[in-house]
């Protein structure tokens, strides 16, 4: 395609070199493209401390970007990163890197791992259960009394990450465990703020800083965890995780004679998992307890959807997903009114082209503005109110994945880069939501005003989250509620 750099597509000035620096918060930047996509339109683009930014609002545009050929492969790269370059090994990694044939391959098997133990491997049927009933047993112990949710939902997530990467989990402290949760300390190395600062100044690593700390710390906890991981897999377990699989993997051999698959590999991999799967399913679960606690009449309603199709005698499965349209309509809602990832990942070009009519040119950083798309008027009716049953048809049916409304829903992404655990983080989420309804009412707390949820007011990040907030767990079998 013929670039010739003379079709610029609208957008603010900005200062040279600095560009919109000044104009916006960081951290908070879906707020301001949300109202720059108002005066600008589908497309714009803006220059940001010296890189070039190519904004898409429209999601036929986005569509036509991420989907079809060629701009679907010359999209797909990634910007350079810091913690791509330094912390994950020159991007050995999948999240972090632009594609390659190692690359593809490497994300090829992490797709097909995640998948098989989304939709529920039954080897480990017996350890999900488990989890399950660790959750109904620590919500039951907060009957009735102020709680943050966020620590039984962590529980969760983490026992969840357990099982998912060895095929069992040891609890919260437990050896892996305690490196996972280490982790979550050091979150500012993937702070887009201090990444462009260590970018541009790599030799900060050297230097005593928190954060040259924090990227330090992170690289001996994926050598420890690997350690740990090695340990667990030896021992003598029917169980097994997708680390089993890996390393089965590191063992084969191409038609060369060369190992494609390296320990460098698994360990950054295993880092994308925890930075990619943790935040986003916790933001996601945390926003539905808040939103059903002060919504009584909805969450009355997907109990009764609950009771009819599980009842009070059994764990959820995954297969009952099928069966329960209200619930699964109210997680696809949450979705879209929270928007966490409101920025995706960023991608860049890797060559110049022409998106939405306008000239982009080579290493431009693509800005998937879903945050814009999921709460643009355009799309959707009312966007900023939450709406349980915008995906059911007027028979209470959810939508087939080929609605329209369904297909303006881009959660996950699409394309060459899109979410390779969005399977996995439906069928968590779905069962950690049936096995709350099955076990409790969700209430405010008592002597505390719980504020209406405002997706605008999220904690900012890449992964947005909810402010912290308490609820009241209420037992049901003892209210009958
Ligand atoms: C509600 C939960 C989740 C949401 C909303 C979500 C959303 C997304 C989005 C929007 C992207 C970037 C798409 C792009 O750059 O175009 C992404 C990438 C990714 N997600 Fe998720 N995700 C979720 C949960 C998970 C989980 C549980 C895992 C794994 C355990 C996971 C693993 C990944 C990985 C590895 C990538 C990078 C893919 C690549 O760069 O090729 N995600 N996710």
């Amino acid at each position: 395609m013929q670039f010739l750099g003379k079709n610029k597509a609208p957008g603010p000035k900005g200062w040279p070199y600095f560009g919109v620096v000044f104009e916006v918060k960081i951290a908070t930047l879906h707020l301001t493209l949300y109202d720059w996509a108002k005066r600008y339109g589908d497309v714009f683009q803006f220059n940001m401390l010296g890189k070039k930014f190519f904004c898409i609002n429209s999601v036929d545009v986005l569509r036509d970007t991420f989907l079809k050929e060629p701009n679907a492969t010359i999209t797909a790269n990634r910007p350079p990163t810091f913690i791509g370059k330094y912390s994950l090994s020159n991007y050995a990694d999948v999240g972090f890197a632009s594609p390659s044939p190692l690359w593809t391959r490497r994300r090829k098997l992490t797709y097909q791992l995640l998948h098989a133990y989304g939709e529920g491997l039954t080897c480990l049927e017996k350890q999900i259960l488990k989890n399950l009933q660790i959750l109904k047993g620590e919500v039951q112990a907060l009957d009735g009394r102020n709680a943050e949710p966020n620590v039984v939902v962590d529980n969760f997530i983490w026992n969840t990450v357990e099982i998912l990467l060895i095929g069992r989990s040891f609890g919260k402290t437990g050896p892996l465990q305690t490196l996972l949760r280490q982790l979550e300390k050091h979150t500012v190395i993937s702070n887009p703020g201090y990444d462009t600062i260590y970018s541009k100044l790599p030799w900060l690593r050297f230097l005593p800083l928190p954060a040259s700390k924090a990227y330090a710390t992170v690289s001996k906890i994926r050598l420890d965890l690997i350690d740990q991981l090695d340990k667990l897999s030896n021992d003598e377990c029917a169980e097994r995780g997708i680390y089993h699989t890996m390393k089965e993997v590191m063992k084969e051999r191409d038609k060369d004679g060369k190992q494609w698959l390296m320990k460098e590999n698994v360990k950054c991999i295993i880092y994308d998992l925890y930075a990619a799967g943790y935040r986003t399913t916790r933001a996601a679960i945390l926003s539905m307890v808040h939103i059903l606690a002060k919504r009584p009449d909805l969450q009355r309603e997907l109990q009764k959807e609950m009771d009819t199709v599980i009842g009070s005698e059994r764990e959820p499965r995954l297969s009952d997903r099928g069966d329960c349209p209200r619930i699964e309509s109210f997680i696809l809602e949450t979705l879209r009114y929270i928007s966490h990832l409101p920025l995706f990942v960023f991608h860049a070009a890797s060559q110049s082209t022409s998106i939405g009519g306008y000239d982009v040119e080579k290493d431009t950083v693509i800005v998937a503005n879903s945050w814009t798309m999921h709460h643009s008027e355009k799309y959707w009716d009312e966007p900023f109110s939450f709406k349980a049953e915008r995906f059911l048809d007027s028979n209470g049916q959810l939508f087939p994945a080929t609605h329209p409304i369904r297909k303006r829903l881009l959660v996950f992404g699409l394309g060459k880069r899109s979410c390779i655990g969005e399977v996995f983080a439906k069928s968590r989420t779905f069962l950690f939501l049936s096995t709350l309804l099955q076990t409790t009412t969700i209430v405010e707390p008592e002597g505390i005003t719980l504020p209406e949820f405002d997706p605008r007011a999220m904690v900012p990040g890449i992964v947005i989250q909810p402010q912290p907030f308490e609820v009241r767990f209420v037992v049901r079998s003892k209210r009958n509620s």
